[in-house]
């Protein structure tokens, strides 16, 4: 029988082990939360309260900051949590981790582009859709000179890339190497819309603002990209459809309009499902005529890791797969791309 003291036991190594391996060199102030919660046996058991599943370091964190706690020392934060629990288990039960990061568009760019346009885009698992506007953001690629075709020589070159309407207030920083075919211009896309079992609405403040606490304290270029890319999905609408990937995805594909290619993309999402419907969802996307751009962790889209030459040596960079053969290295905030050759 399980007694509370290992469920303690636990949850400590869950959250030592999210200070040391995702924290550390990320956020030093999640890194002393988590690892001053791993070490405090009354937090732990407050923590304990909430179902397993809602015991993510992420998850509890982001919903302090929701609630207002501030970034600084771990005693001043977990006296903090203690008083403002209910509040905070209550964010927990009712949200779920779901970072939405246009920087991925930097890494997704290139072979968007090189599926060639009108693109209708349908991305699975959207959050709130800032990745489904790769045509209206501005891309600043740095280059390592290493690139092939005309960019050879162009080592610590920077390539600028701005939608047809001039620079646009999201710029995407982005490291490149290997032959990447970085494109002339941004793409044409004629449609966009997504799947997700919980969208959220950039127009719902809430939403906006739990968008903003899941990003790290530290990070406030990402809080400022964030928000900038709030306003251009605000500006042109995407719907975004709630309901399961596999559920839904044939039923949203057939609604893309003639003539233009389908692409279906999703980044950082098929993590979240069960073993058997990652693999229903690869099997679906051999099976129907579409693009399918998958940009996830290393063992994550079934038969993905087996395809790669080598296993990359960054156990943490994401590989971004064409119809299911891999295609690039990315880091999974975008600011890297390694193109495969
Ligand atoms: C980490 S977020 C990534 C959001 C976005 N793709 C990005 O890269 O910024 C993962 C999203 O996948 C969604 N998701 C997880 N499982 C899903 C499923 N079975 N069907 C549809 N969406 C799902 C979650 O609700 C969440 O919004």
């Amino acid at each position: 029988m399980r007694t509370s003291t290992d469920s303690h036991a636990a949850t400590a190594d869950r959250y030592r082990a999210f200070a040391e391996v995702e924290a550390r060199g990320m956020s030093a102030c999640y890194e002393e939360w988590a690892l001053g919660v791993a070490g405090d046996a009354s937090t732990l058991a407050l923590i304990n309260r909430l179902p397993p599943a809602k015991r993510q370091p992420n998850l509890v964190f982001s919903a302090a900051r929701f609630r207002g706690a501030a970034a600084g020392p771990y005693p001043a934060f977990a006296d903090w949590l203690h008083e403002h629990w209910n509040p905070v288990e209550q964010t927990c039960l009712s949200h779920a981790t779901q970072t939405n990061e246009a920087g991925r568009c930097a890494t997704l760019l290139p072979a968007l582009a090189a599926i060639g346009g009108p693109l209708a885009l349908i991305e699975v698992g959207a959050s709130a859709g800032l990745c489904l506007y790769p045509d209206r953001y501005s891309y600043r690629y740095r280059l390592d000179g290493n690139q092939g075709g005309g960019n050879q020589g162009q080592g610590g070159r920077e390539r600028m890339l701005h939608p047809a309407t001039g620079e646009s207030a999201v710029v995407l920083d982005c490291a490149v190497s290997g032959p990447v075919p970085l494109p002339d211009r941004l793409l044409e896309v004629v449609w966009r819309a997504g799947i997700d079992l919980n969208p959220l609405d950039v127009n719902n403040a809430d939403d906006v603002d739990w968008l903003d606490a899941l990003i790290w304290p530290e990070h406030n270029d990402r809080r400022d990209r964030l928000r900038a890319a709030v306003d251009v999905a605000r500006a042109e609408p995407a719907e975004i459809i709630r309901g399961d990937a596999n559920a839904e995805i044939e039923r949203l594909v057939s609604q893309a309009p003639a003539g233009a290619s389908v692409v279906v993309f999703h980044t950082a999402v098929l993590a979240y499902f069960e073993e058997a419907a990652r693999r229903e969802f690869a099997t679906t996307m051999g099976r129907i005529p579409v693009h399918w751009l998958a940009n996830e962790g290393q063992s994550v889209v079934p038969g993905v890791m087996e395809r790669l030459a080598q296993p990359p040596a960054d156990s943490t960079a994401f590989v971004l797969a064409g119809d299911g053969k891999p295609i690039a290295l990315t880091h999974p905030h975008g600011l890297a791309l390694e193109w495969l050759g």
